[in-house]
This record gives structure tokens, sequence and C-alpha cells, in this order.
């Protein structure tokens, strides 16, 4: 079983990696992608007690010596790039504590209207005659919308690019552009979402590490976002689900993403010392994910909060964010576009992974979005 095996199939069927790693147990033993082999928690109420535990740290500093750290998708180090996601405790702590008000419910809620404009004005733009909602929407819109909320949308064209171009061997000069943006976001454009971080952290924060974190912001938003729009506009098209209300298309959306979970997995975590845990001793720097889809999908989950946007300390800071951008998305698809159809039958559409421990996306998304030309 290779959990990270890149495969393709129909738009209903899940991996089969996340029955198979359910079958091995709560803690499955897998072959490490960088070597060696490493521990995937299957089990809602283990992988629970694992994120909120600080022995599983997120230091990629942790990993084992052996581990090829491009080919396991790995951050640099805690030490060498400050990131929320590879930080732990008192540091991690303040940089959730910087962002947590510009992303709550009530930060985030005020640039609704913005949002649907983006997605208005993408989608009216590709409106005429057939169009691959995946390849012009999709990779698109939440790209744009968060270069929108940075105040430098018209890099959301080359931004869209360089997130793509990040699984390539571009990645260098991709990365390069995220720092270009990120500098224009921060001294060029006047008050936005960057100037707002920048000035709820520490005074003494360097350039480099300010501009890392907003690329963080697009990077994370856009890698996950990619594939669970593409699912939503495709159920959407195909159910014609009467959506009475804000409440009725946020329960869609947040089914759609129970079925389709954009991040399958955690990202990666390392023991910091010999841990005991499902009745097997880990060494200390064992590798262990956490399989959210696997989790989110079992039919005998216990009832309650789903694990889509993670637990723990490193729930994902743009959980809120990104259920705006995808109310959004379906609030303009079934507002301005009552008579948008798919242009092939549903059972027809296709996924395929990106790679590693990251989620699927539909391969095309072919929709008719004014059927009578209108
Ligand atoms: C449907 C869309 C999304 C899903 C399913 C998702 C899922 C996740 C998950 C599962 C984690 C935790 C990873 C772990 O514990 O190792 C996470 C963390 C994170 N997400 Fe998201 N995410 C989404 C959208 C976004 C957006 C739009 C942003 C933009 C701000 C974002 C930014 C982040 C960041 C910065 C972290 C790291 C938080 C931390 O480590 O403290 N995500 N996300």
């Amino acid at each position: 079983m290779n959990p990270f095996e890149v495969t393709e199939r129909g738009v209903t069927e899940a991996k089969p990696a996340h029955a198979a790693l359910r079958a091995a147990g709560p803690l499955a033993r897998i072959d490490g992608p960088g070597g060696g082999f490493a521990w995937v928690v299957t089990e809602d109420a283990l992988a629970r007690e694992v994120l909120a535990d600080p022995r599983f740290a997120k230091d990629p500093a942790l990993a084992p010596d052996t581990w090829d750290r491009t080919r396991a998708g790995l951050e640099p180090a805690a030490a060498e790039q400050t990131s929320m996601t590879t930080a732990d405790g008192p540091t991690h702590a303040g940089l959730r504590k910087a962002h947590a008000p510009l992303f709550s419910a009530r930060g985030m809620g005020e640039h609704y209207d913005r949002l649907t404009a983006v997605a208005r004005e993408l989608l009216t733009e590709v409106a005429g005659g057939k169009v691959d909602l995946a390849a012009d929407f999709a990779t698109r819109f939440p790209v744009t919308a968060i270069c929108e909320l940075l105040g430098v949308r018209d890099y959301g064209e080359r931004a869209s690019a360089a997130c793509r171009a990040m699984f390539t061997a571009e990645a260098p000069a991709a990365f390069g552009t995220f720092m270009e943006l990120a500098g224009v976001a921060l001294t060029e454009r006047g008050a936005n979402l960057a100037t707002a971080l920048r000035d709820r952290l520490p005074a003494d924060t360097s350039e480099n590490d300010l501009r890392y974190f907003v690329f963080l912001i697009v990077f994370a938003g856009q890698i996950t976002m990619d594939s669970s729009l593409g699912f939503l506009m495709a159920h959407l098209l195909h159910e014609r689900p009467d959506l009475p209300d804000r409440r009725a298309m946020d329960a869609y959306v947040q089914q759609n993403l129970r079925i389709h979970p954009p991040a399958p997995y955690t990202l990666w975590r390392f023991t910091t010392a010999e841990v005991e845990l499902a009745g097997q001793t880990l060494a200390a720097h064992s590798p262990v994910l956490v399989d959210l889809a696997g989790i989110t999908l079992d039919p005998d989950r216990p009832a309650g909060p789903d694990l889509v946007f993670g637990a723990g300390p490193h729930f994902c800071v743009g959980a809120q964010l990104a259920q705006l951008l995808l109310r959004a998305a379906a609030d303009v698809l079934t507002n301005d576009f009552p008579d948008a159809e798919l242009a092939v039958p549903f059972e027809q559409l296709r996924q395929r992974d990106f790679g590693g421990t990251q989620g699927s996306h539909l391969t095309t998304l072919p929709v008719q979005l004014r059927p009578d030309g209108v």
C-alpha cells in the first residue's frame, strides 16, 4: 500500500489507500516518502490526541537524518525559516495570535463582497461557449482573490502560475515571484492584509520573514482551494440543490468538503522523544501523519466535528477564508449563471491526485455557463 501513489479515478471514487490504511488499524506503518518507515493515524480520537500533543512536533529539523527533504516535500527547518507550519510551542503561538483576528469569521467576513466581485469577474470573463472551470476558474479564483486582499490583484495570473510551478523544477523562480509579490504588498500598496499582519507582529520581525508569511497565505490557500472549488461546482451543477439562505449554502459547502477532503493528510509531524501510541513504541524522530480524509470518510466515524481543517494548535488558520471563498464562488455560479450546466455527464468526470500528501482535483470540468449564449 502506497498512500502517496498518484491515481486517477471517477469523481465519486475515494482513493483506495484510505480504506487500506483504516484496515491496517488506528496506527498504520507505511514506507516513508523520504526513506525508512512512517506512521499514519487513521482513527478520530487518536488523531485528536496526536494533533494536541507537543511530542508530535512540526519542525522538519526533527525529520530522520536519512530523509531527502525535497522528496518528502518538507519546508526548511524552523531555525532556517520561521513559519506557522513548522514552528512549535511559543513561537507558533505568537504567530497564530498575530494572524487570528485577521482570519476570524468577522475579520474575513468584511471582505465577502470583494471576494464575490472577483468570482463574478473571473466567471464572466470565461462565460462564452464551453469552458473548463477546473483550469479556467478553480486554479485562478482563490489565488486572485487572496491577491486582491493583499492589494496585489495585478499579480493574480503570475501567482496562479507560480503556485502550479512550485511542484516542478521551476520552483525557485516561482518562489521568487511570491517574494516579489509580498514585497510589493508590504511596501507599495497602502493598507491591506499583508500590512495588517505586519502591524500585528513584533516590530523586529525581519522583512524576509514577513514576506514568507505572505507567501504561506497565498500558497496554502491555493493548493487546497483549487481542489475543493472544482468538486463543489461540479456537485452544484449536477445536484442543483435548493439553498435558500446562507446557512443552507454553508452546510452544503461543508458537506462537500467532507465528501472530497481537500487536505487528505496533515503535514508531517516528528516525535520529539520515544512515544507509546496505540500499543506501538515510536522511536524519537518518527515521522507521523494523520489521515484526515480516511477518518472523515470513515462510515463508522463518531458524530461530531470533522477533521477537514485539522485539529489542535495547527488547525487551519484559513478555514473561515476557505469557507467564504467557496460560498462566494457558489453564490455567483448559482445566481449569475442560473442556466449553467455540465457539458458532460457528472459520472464521466475524473479526478487525479496532485501527489505526495496533497489531495486530488478534477482533471477537467467542462461547463456551459450560458447554454443559450446570452
Ligand atoms: C478548503 C480549503 C482548506 C483546507 C481543507 C485546509 C486544510 C488545512 C489543514 C488540514 C491544516 C492543518 C495541517 C496540519 O495540522 O498539519 C491547515 C493549516 C493551514 N492552512 Fe489551511 N486549508 C484550506 C484553506 C486554506 C486557506 C484559504 C488558507 C489561507 C490563509 C490556509 C492557510 C493555512 C495555514 C497558514 C495553515 C498552517 C496553520 C498552522 O500550522 O498553524 N488554508 N489547512
